[in-house]
């Protein structure tokens, strides 16, 4: 099965084992399509089927870290296609994640992009009681039912950008408290306008951003989605898993292609990926430097401190952890679905695609230090050998370092 290829839409994947996405750092500059290069030739050389690039951003702020790339113009996107053409010519294909930090962009806290900010942070409701504090002097722009329509359209235009630039699809980042699953989140979304309210209200804007996708792209253009079920804060508002299942069925009959669902938090923090705590923030020397120039305020220091803190402690590895939902999506809808969390081993990827919990099954942190994982798994010998599912490479990305394994062991190998 894992040698089986696989149509999403007309994008033809060579087997079923992708590389889910982790952010590349590779910046916006002149050397943005090497720097991926770097990073995902030698991927699909090894035989990686489909490469998920990490999220770009689709506006000029809104990046929650310096190292997203941002995809706000043709010539950006285009600049990237050297890139796509390399990765082709090693048969992988090539989705482009599209986002926006909404509340969480960098310009929220993050010198000197804070101070320099040239509009307000865009949100999709005023700021939570819970999270003000933190964002206390921070300009935020609710988005009137006009501009959300527009926000739908520049993802769309860029999808079609992407489409020239020879991007096989795009997959929406509409999870991990992004601007789109701030839109998703009744912890975030309170809207009374046609994109709030309901779930099917609050999710409103992934069915326009696809409607737009197919008038701009094409509808033959692959456009998948994520999916997120939300574990915190526990007695609060948040999308249930009953609520995620509800939005497969949505996302299927709004004509996306795939969808990933993924359990992770209402805050922006491990869960996304579980594992260790990401101390690298505080232990690291020059990832302390570099926190402490990008958020000057202890105040700020110390609230994302804490919430890395507490997020890692509250979000442990287990091995395919997100493994109840992927499969309850896959008993639920026909499009396909991609699996990721946790996935390791060549059996445990097997184990998903022949018992039919999944059609394509991602990694994501193994690669940074692996680039040539590939090929181990889809030989059957193993998995990854170096990622210890630490997280240190978490503060690096928040901190525009580049995107590679900052385990120790792996750090002093690279010298
Ligand atoms: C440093 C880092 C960056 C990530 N960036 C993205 C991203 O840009 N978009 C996204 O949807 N998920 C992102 N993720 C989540 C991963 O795609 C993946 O779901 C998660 O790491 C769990 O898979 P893994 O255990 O194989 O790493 C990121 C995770 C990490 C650790």
């Amino acid at each position: 099965m894992l040698h089986t290829s696989i149509d999403i839409n007309g994008a033809r994947i060579r087997n079923r084992l992708y590389r889910a996405p982790v952010l590349e750092g590779a910046g916006s500059g002149p050397d943005a399509a090497e720097v991926y290069a770097r990073h995902f030739v030698e991927n699909a050389r090894a035989g990686v089927g489909l490469i998920i690039q990490g999220s770009s951003c689709v506006y000029d702020e809104g990046r929650t870290s310096p190292g997203m790339t941002v995809v706000s113009t043709r010539e950006a996107v285009l600049g990237l296609a050297p890139m796509v053409d390399a990765v082709h010519r090693e048969g992988a294909a090539i989705f482009l994640q599209l986002g926006h930090g909404g509340i969480f962009a960098m310009e929220a806290w993050h010198e000197p992009y804070a101070s320099q900010r040239k509009g307000p942070l865009l949100a999709a409701s005023p700021i939570p009681w819970l999270l003000r504090p933190a964002f206390f002097g921070v300009p935020v722009h609710v988005l009137t039912t006009e501009e959300v329509r527009n926000v739908a359209a520049r993802f769309a235009q860029v999808a079609a950008w992407a489409r020239e630039a020879g991007y096989d699809g795009v997959e929406l980042g509409s999870a991990n408290a992004k601007l789109l699953d701030q839109f998703l989140s009744p912890f975030y979304n309170h809207r009374t306008d046609e994109f709030g309210g309901s779930l099917e209200a609050r999710a409103r804007i992934l069915g326009l951003i696809r409607e737009q996708v197919s008038a701009r792209a094409g509808a033959d253009y692959p456009c998948t989605v994520k999916v997120p079920v939300e574990t915190a804060p526990p007695l609060g508002a948040r999308t249930t898993r009953e609520q995620a299942m509800r939005l497969c069925t949505l996302v299927e009959e709004w004509g996306f292609d795939a969808v990933t669902p993924v359990e992770v938090s209402v805050f922006p923090d491990t869960t996304l990926s579980r594992g260790g705590v990401p101390s690298s923030l505080w232990r690291q020397p020059a990832m302390r430097r570099r926190f402490r120039a990008a958020a000057p305020s202890r105040i700020r220091r110390g609230v994302i401190a804490a919430g890395s803190w507490v997020g890692g402690r509250r979000a442990q590895f287990r091995p395919v952890w997100n493994r109840s939902l992927f499969s309850a999506a896959k008993r639920r809808v026909a499009i396909p679905v991609l699996a990721v969390g946790g996935i390791r081993t060549a059996a445990e990827v097997n184990a998903i695609l022949d018992r039919g919990d999944a059609d394509l099954v991602g990694l994501g942190r193994p690669f940074y230090a692996e680039p040539d994982l590939a090929a181990r798994i889809l030989r059957g010998d193993g998995g990854p050998r170096l990622c210890r599912s630490s997280n240190l490479c978490i503060p690096a990305q928040m901190l525009g370092m580049r995107g590679v394994c900052y385990n120790p062991e792996v750090k002093a190998r690279r010298r």
